[in-house]
């Protein structure tokens, strides 16, 4: 199980700081979520911001777009050189063309579910991506519940993915804790974001070792 810490719940006074120490922690990716105040009614951290992220650490990012005019903002951020650039599929007309404008650039794409778009709609899409992102909270802010229909998503997805793309990634975000971590892990997901549980957490390494489920 691969780990994927979101800054969004890091301290943004000290971000560098709390970057390298989650880094240091164990981190596999450092989830980084982009939010416009359009997609979602929140607004979070510019290219500015994650340039100072990427000096602080050689972990590599995972950048989740919440947001509008998805072609704009690969562009805005694509010098990062992320691993990941993961969309919402429900802002997006012209998924398999944003698919590839991502790959074009070196950079995996992966596309996000809301906790309501069912997994069907991936059935001609999923073969092209690299990873899936299921959300297992609305998306927008940090600190909220889990929603534990994500469980039977990641199975369906599971199933597809065998037949259409047996190396997909299955990564989950939202409410991530101890206490579901490990359902998480038998129910198909490779990757756990988690936000508040980590950095709320006295000691980041035990934190991400309790994820881990090892
Ligand atoms: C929510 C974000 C998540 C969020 C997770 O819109 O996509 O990445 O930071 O935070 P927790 O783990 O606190 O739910
Ligand atoms: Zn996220």
């Amino acid at each position: 199980m691969k780990i994927a810490p979101s800054i969004l719940s890091a301290d943004f006074g000290n971000l560098a700081d709390d970057v390298k120490k989650v880094s240091e922690a164990g981190a596999d990716l450092i989830h980084c979520d982009v939010m416009d105040g359009h997609f979602v009614p929140n607004m979070t951290m510019g290219p500015m911001i994650l340039e100072a992220v990427k000096n602080a650490t050689d972990v590599p990012l995972d950048i989740h777009f919440m947001v509008e005019n998805i072609p704009f903002f690969i562009d805005m951020y694509k010098h990062l050189k992320p691993e990941f650039i993961s969309f919402h599929i429900e802002e997006e007309k012209h998924i398999n063309r944003v698919i590839q404008k991502i790959r074009s650039e070196g950079i995996r794409p992966a596309v996000v579910l809301n906790p309501a778009t069912p997994v069907c709609l991936l059935e001609y899409i999923v073969a092209d991506v690299d990873m899936v992102l299921l959300m297992s909270v609305n998306p927008g802010f940090g600190g909220q519940k889990f929603i534990p229909s994500v469980l039977d998503k990641i199975k369906e997805l599971r199933e597809l993915a065998q037949r259409k793309n047996p190396k997909l990634l299955i990564e989950v975000d939202g409410g991530v804790n101890d206490k579901n971590a490990p359902l998480l892990k038998e129910a198909g997901a490779d990757i756990l974001v988690a936000g508040s549980f980590i950095f709320k957490h006295p000691d980041y390494k035990e934190a991400i070792r309790k994820l881990k489920c090892e």
